[in-house]
Order: structure tokens, then C-alpha cells, then sequence
């Protein structure tokens, strides 16, 4: 197989413009040289990232996020790097070579999903998987939506798909490492006599199933895929993949608890709706529906288990910032059974009157209450005061305490004074990255590296007046961009990134760009950066030499010494 060279990857990042490539995703600016956008790696309020045409690199003055237009589009759709530059050569039209193929240590276990899924797949149009496609074509899912989703049927014998992919030279650890069989005497397969519905990661790559029975038998409803080294259950969202374009244009998103909700949600043409395929969303999913920066409209089963996985998941959701709406159903207990009932009209009715977060625990609170009673509505407004002591939007304040006081004829200043203006403890932002702050060579080597990373006159000047710096990870540094323009005959940041990506020294190099972003450079600097480094360089000759002096007694060694000590002295202060 063919594998993309450093060359190809910076070729497709030279045609690439990385105002345009970002500018696909998010609004950007032009303000002085520089464009400007919402940055998409924190709660950004303000314009805070930085996108540089010429140099090809874009920085985030608030949480630091640096890169080139691949980190970009690794980061923003949550994929690999080369699938990163597999996405920009596309956009600019450049073909690469179809055979290319990275390889990942898991390439086998790719694979092997796939093949188990191409084979449900066609399993179910066979004899053996009639039951089930008439069962599902009774839940009115057709053909269309059978192929658009890959449902598939797996077999109810007990060691079909394990046979088939032995016989292809898998591995059994292959098999049992991807979860598709288990280990009883022999390997047999997890799944049998069940419905497939596989799971994709983010590239749209199978990487797990969810299997439902379909006749009514006495077992689990659904089976899924335990945690593997692909299946990393606490990241995957159901139809992310699908979902992602959608979501951006429409600018919210339709989070449902079942596999069938959104697929039910999807084929009737509300193309942005993931599934959380039941479990609590964990840090990494809600990192990953902050990271895209649209509305949420959490729609969650009609039962009390939805009732309570709206307000551990809205919880999580509000805390790390998500706009969010919430959806309550009624007279149907998932979307849907709401759709089939009714229609996608309403449904799509039903997204747009979603309420807010707070109103739904403000409803939330009232259930279990008689509010014509005294005692529960002294408890009510008692919780609904602890839910707005944890927040200091002080027009919901007013709001809420204009209401309860009309609804329930309490002084409004009764209402405000129970309310203490705190902090609120309920709004985790995502930190801006603290700067480390750095010794005066530190940072003189920085901005003499920035300096050598941005044009060859400085390697070259560098190399005829220096050729090392005083500190040894900033030397590795200096070697890597020396080594880079031996190789290519040029020097580019953008290209620097691409090339540092597997280097240890790869966080530094990005918080060097980071670090230096403004500087404007000046060959007059330049040659003053190399200076102040010399004078360091001779003063750390010094004190290695002081030291040395200390161990020595022969007296003709010592003014040898001492000599050298007032050579080097006098030469700094010239
Ligand atoms: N689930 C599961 N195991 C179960 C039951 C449910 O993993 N035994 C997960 C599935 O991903 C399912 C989701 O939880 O999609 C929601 O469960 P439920 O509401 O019971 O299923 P539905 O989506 O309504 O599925 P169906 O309509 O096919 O009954
Ligand atoms: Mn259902």
C-alpha cells in the first residue's frame, strides 16, 4: 500500500489556503493581516483565534490552540491527522493516490468489523434473515433506510461469523479484541439470531454493533459491543458521523436516547440527531457536543429513566456551557413512537418549542406537588431559589422571581432576599490555558527558533554565527528545523508543524508559535537575539570554568584559567 511522504502532505498544505479551509467551518474576520473567528476549542465569546494566510498557521490567544490547517481540521471534526489531510486535499481538489492508506496498529481490527458488518448486511436479504426484515419493514423501516444504516441479521448458529473470519486469516485475539466473538470452549459469536445495527465512529469507519432481538423471547433486548480498543463507548454518539454537516448548517443538534429513535428521526429528514444508545453521556461526549459549537436539543425517552437521564445529562451539559434546549414528548413514549403516532411536522414543531433547561427543572420540581397547599409551595420555592442561587444570570433572576411572586402573591423583595449573590458553581468553563511564564533565555531561544522557522536567511545566520543554544531541548529544536530545510530546501511554519507532529518536542514547538505569534520580524532583532544568546553562551562558559577553577592547583593551569575567564569577559562587554 501506498503511504502519503512529507512532501505530498505539505504540497496538499501549500495549495490548501487555511483562511478558506477554516472559514468552511467557522465565520472569520479580516482585521489588519490577520483574520479573526469565534475560536471552537473553548467557551469563546469573542473573536479570539488568529488565522495567519501567509504563514499558514492559525493561534488561540485564549486557550492557545496552534496549528496548521490539518491540526485544524483534526481537532474541529475530531478525526485523524490523516484523515485530517485526507479531508483538505479533497476540499482543494487534490486527487491522492487510492490506494493510499495509512496503517494503524489496528488496521486488522478495522477490518474485521467491516467484514462482519458487510456480511449481516447481506445475511439479512438471505432465506435465514426473512423474520427479521419483516419484522423490521413492520416497524416501517424499508429497504431504503435498511441499506442507508447497514442493518444487517446476524445468524443464529453459533459460530458463523467466527468461522468465516478465521477463514480469512484473522487472528483469534483479531476476534475477541473487536468484541465480534467470545471465548467459550472454542470462539463463538456474540451476536447470533439478532437484528445489526453498526456503530461508526466519527470517519464513518464501523466500529461496533448494537444487535436487537426480534421475535419475543426472553432475552436482553439489545446486545452491543463492550468496550474495545476501537469502541471507545464513552466517545461514540450513534449517527455522529451523519449527523456533524447537518448539525453545523441547522445549528443544533437532536440528542435521543435510542438507536431507532434516530433513525426514525433521520430517515423522515431531520438529518441531525444522534443517539446516546442509552447510557449517561460521559465527560468525553459532552466535550465532543461542546467542541461543535451548536445548540443541543435533548430529547430523551418519556419515562421517568428519561426523566432522570434529562437532568444528569442537561446537568452535564449546562456545566461545561452547551446551549441547550430540552425536549419533553407526550403521548408517546420515545421519538419514534411520537412520529409514527403523529407526524415529522410535529415533531420538528415540538424541536422548535423546546424549553429551556431551567424551565424544565422549574416543571421538574413541580410534579410531585400540590401547589394549592401551603407547605408544597414553600418547598417549591425553595428548591427553584437554590436553583437560582447557583446562577448569576440576573435577568432569570428577575424573571423567575417576578413569576413565582405574581403566581403565588409573595413579596418580590421576600423572594430577593433569600437570593445570595454567589459565584456561580454551576458554570465550569473551559479554562484558558495558563502560560508558563519563562526565564529571559528561555525565551530569547524561543524567539530565535520563531525567527529560524520563519525564513532560511535566519537557519542560515544561525548556523554561521551560533550553531547551538544554551539549553539541550532547544538545540533538539533547533537541529529538527536545520534537519528540515537540509531536506526540503525550504522553511515554512505551517510545513514545520506537519514535521514535528511525532516529535517529543511537538507541544513545545506549537507553544513557541504560540508564544511568538505577534512578533514582527526584524533582521536588525535578529542580529540582537544572537547577540544577547552569545553573551548567555559566554556566561555559562564562565561559570563552568569558575568551577573548574575551585579543582585545580597547578598554578600554571590557573592562570591558563583565570586567562580564558578574562578573554571571555571582555568579549561581552563589546
Ligand atoms: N439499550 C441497551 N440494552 C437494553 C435496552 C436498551 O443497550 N437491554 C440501549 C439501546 O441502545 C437502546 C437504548 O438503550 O437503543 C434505549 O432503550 P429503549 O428505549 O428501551 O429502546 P428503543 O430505542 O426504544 O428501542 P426499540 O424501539 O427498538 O424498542
Ligand atoms: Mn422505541
Amino acid at each position: 500500500m501506498a503511504m502519503l511522504s512529507n512532501e505530498e502532505i505539505n504540497n496538499i498544505q501549500r495549495t490548501a489556503n487555511i483562511v478558506d479551509i477554516i472559514s468552511s467551518y467557522i465565520p472569520l474576520e479580516k482585521k489588519g493581516s490577520n483574520y479573526f473567528g469565534i475560536c471552537p476549542f473553548h467557551d469563546d465569546h469573542n473573536p479570539s483565534m488568529s488565522v495567519n494566510e501567509k504563514k499558514g498557521i492559525f493561534t488561540c490567544f485564549v486557550c492557545h490552540k496552534t496549528g496548521n490547517v490539518f491540526s485544524f481540521v483534526q481537532d474541529y471534526e475530531n478525526i485523524s491527522f490523516i484523515d485530517a489531510v485526507r479531508s483538505v486535499a479533497e476540499k482543494v481538489g487534490i486527487e491522492l493516490d487510492v490506494n493510499f492508506k495509512t496503517t494503524s496498529k489496528y488496521d486488522r481490527h478495522y477490518e474485521a468489523v467491516d467484514l462482519a458488518n458487510k456480511f449481516y448486511q447481506n445475511n439479512l436479504k438471505s432465506a435465514s434473515g426473512k423474520k427479521a426484515r419483516e419484522y423490521l419493514i413492520k416497524r416501517g423501516i424499508n429497504e431504503e433506510v435498511i441499506e442507508e444504516f447497514g442493518i444487517g441479521y446476524a445468524p443464529s448458529n453459533y459460530d458463523t461469523i467466527t468461522k468465516l473470519l478465521l477463514n480469512k486469516n484473522f487472528d483469534e485475539n483479531i476476534l475477541l479484541e473487536t468484541g465480534i466473538a467470545n471465548r467459550g470452549n472454542n470462539l463463538y459469536d456474540l451476536f447470533r439470531n439478532r437484528i445489526t445495527f453498526p456503530i461508526h465512529n466519527a470517519n464513518g469507519k464501523p466500529i461496533g454493533f448494537s444487535a436487537r432481538i426480534y421475535e419475543d423471547v426472553d432475552e436482553a433486548k439489545y446486545i452491543n459491543t463492550k468496550e474495545t480498543v476501537i469502541f471507545k463507548k464513552g466517545e461514540i454518539l450513534f449517527n455522529y458521523h451523519r449527523a456533524v454537516n447537518e448539525a453545523r448548517r441547522l445549528k443544533y443538534l437532536v440528542v435521543v436516547e435510542g438507536q431507532m429513535d434516530a433513525i426514525r428521526i433521520y430517515s423522515v429528514g431531520i438529518k441531525n440527531v444522534v443517539a446516546t444508545m442509552g447510557t449517561a453521556l460521559t465527560p468525553d461526549h459532552v466535550h465532543l457536543l461542546k467542541k461543535l459549537n451548536v445548540k443541543i436539543v435533548l430529547c430523551m425517552d418519556n419515562d421517568s429513566a428519561g426523566e432522570k437521564a434529562t437532568l444528569a445529562n442537561g446537568e452535564a451539559l449546562s456545566k461545561a456551557g452547551v446551549d441547550l434546549s430540552i425536549l419533553r414528548l407526550s403521548g408517546a413514549k420515545d421519538p419514534d413512537e411520537y412520529i409514527l403516532r403523529n407526524s415529522v411536522e410535529a415533531y420538528q414543531d415540538a424541536i422548535n418549542n423546546a424549553i429551556t433547561f431551567f424551565d424544565f427543572k422549574m416543571n421538574y420540581l413541580k410534579k410531585d406537588k400540590n401547589l394549592d397547599k401551603v407547605d408544597d409551595v414553600s418547598t417549591y420555592i425553595n428548591q427553584v431559589v437554590a436553583m437560582l442561587n447557583k446562577t448569576n444570570d440576573e435577568v432569570l433572576i428577575d424573571l423567575t422571581v417576578n413569576q413565582l411572586s405574581e403566581e403565588y402573591g409573595i413579596d418580590k423583595n421576600i423572594l430577593l432576599n433569600k437570593i445570595i449573590k454567589v459565584e456561580p458553581v454551576n458554570i465550569v468553563k473551559v479554562e484558558p490555558q495558563k502560560k508558563v511564564r519563562l526565564q529571559k533565555r528561555q525565551k530569547l531561544c524561543e524567539l530565535l527558533l520563531y525567527y529560524m522557522m520563519n525564513d532560511i536567511k535566519y537557519i542560515k545566520l544561525y548556523e554561521q554565527e551560533l550553531s547551538y543554544v544554551p539549553d539541550d531541548t532547544y538545540i533538539e529544536i533547533a537541529n529538527d528545523i536545520l534537519a528540515f530545510y537540509l531536506k526540503y530546501n525550504y522553511i515554512s511554519i505551517a510545513d514545520f508543524i506537519t514535521y514535528e507532529i511525532d516529535s517529543n518536542n511537538y507541544e513545545l514547538v506549537l507553544s513557541i508559535i504560540d508564544n511568538n505569534a505577534k512578533v514582527e520580524l526584524s533582521d536588525n532583532d535578529y542580529v540582537g537575539i544572537i547577540d544577547k544568546i552569545k553573551v548567555i553562551i559566554d556566561e555559562v562558559k564562565i561559570n563552568e570554568l569558575k568551577e573548574k577553577l575551585k579543582t585545580i592547583s597547578d598554578i600554571n593551569e590557573k592562570l591558563k584559567i583565570t586567562d580564558e575567564i578574562a578573554k571571555l569577559k571582555k568579549r561581552m562587554c563589546n
